[in-house]
């Protein structure tokens, strides 16, 4: 096949993104296809999309990943790996994806969501909503954890504050879960062996995700048969009602044996360093047959 392989782009997980593609154009070529890589930060190079015979989407965050770029190649005609607009718009923004938990009976932590006028008096709106340090805030369309700051007071919540109104109109603000992140992924409709991770600071950010080396994965997941049950049956869920496809994943807390979801990736990071190629070296799977199957699914 020749493949259009889109990476790079112009989100801030950009580095990620090239990262992703540099191991699957690898796979690609050694699965014998014929590779064009695609980088819309590049101009004219989407123009290439129009004469392969798929592509291959490994964008991450902003356009590549939110409905842009699905809806762009589905106006062209041409195949591309991954989830349609629909899913992955909702599942590009936290808040949203929050509230198709809350409609499909999935625990998410609580929250709310809050624009730059209301800033001035926060701290006593945030109390009304019954929310209480530490607080986790989040800008909702950003992805490697770029704009998540875990705060303990009122300083800390004013820092991430200015961090998030720099990056988004509106920010998310979440109950702090003290709990096991624990991650779901699929290829294709296969639900992969949970992971679990333990950061070895507070939260899993940027750095362990990418650069540190101080988390630990449990390959599998440490959780009763029942608890991992239940938070692959959330997961299959969310993934019928927003039509995931391709390789993805979803992402939990597990706190007294409840999953509670954090969020959707629909292009996940596929780094060496990153949970769906982990998880999948569980099922035996190594990183080019992760890359067929996911042209599979997107081929039939
Ligand atoms: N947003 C990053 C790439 C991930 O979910 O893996
Ligand atoms: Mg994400």
């Amino acid at each position: 096949l020749h493949v259009g392989l889109l990476m790079g782009g112009t989100s801030r997980e950009r580095e990620v993104s090239l990262q992703s593609g540099q191991g699957i154009g690898a796979a690609l070529q050694s699965l014998g296809h014929q590779v064009t890589k695609i980088d819309p930060a590049v101009s004219g190079d989407l123009a290439k999309a129009s004469s392969v015979d798929v592509v291959y989407n490994t964008l991450h965050g902003g356009t590549g990943e939110n409905g842009v770029i699905q809806g762009y190649l589905e106006m062209l005609g041409i195949p591309s790996t991954g989830t349609g607009v629909t899913g992955s718009a909702v599942a590009m923004d936290k808040v949203i994806t929050k509230k198709v938990a809350v409609a499909s009976g999935i625990p998410t932590p609580h929250f709310a969501v809050y624009s730059e006028e209301q800033r001035a008096n926060l701290l006593q709106t945030i109390g009304a909503s019954s929310l209480t340090f530490p607080l986790v805030v989040k800008s909702p369309c950003e992805g490697s954890s770029i704009g998540v700051h875990l705060v303990n007071n009122e300083a800390e919540l004013q820092a991430a504050l200015d961090d998030c109104f720099d990056l988004d109109l509106c920010v998310l603000i979440e109950e702090y879960i003290e709990g096991y992140e624990v991650t779901c992924g699929f290829i294709g409709t296969e639900v992969l062996p949970l992971v679990g991770i333990v950061a070895g600071k507070t939260f899993y950010d940027y750095e362990a995700k990418y650069s540190r080396s101080d988390t630990t994965y449990h390959l599998p997941a440490r959780l009763d048969e029942s608890v991992a049950a239940q938070l692959v049956r959330y997961s299959s869920t969310l993934s019928r009602t927003l039509r995931l496809r391709g390789t993805y994943r979803v992402d939990f807390l597990v706190r007294h044996n409840i999953p509670y979801l954090l969020e959707i990736n629909t292009n996940p990071g596929m780094t060496p360093t990153s949970l769906i190629p982990k998880a999948a070296q569980l099922r035996d799977w190594d990183f080019a047959t992760v890359v067929e199957r996911v042209l599979q699914d997107t081929l039939g």
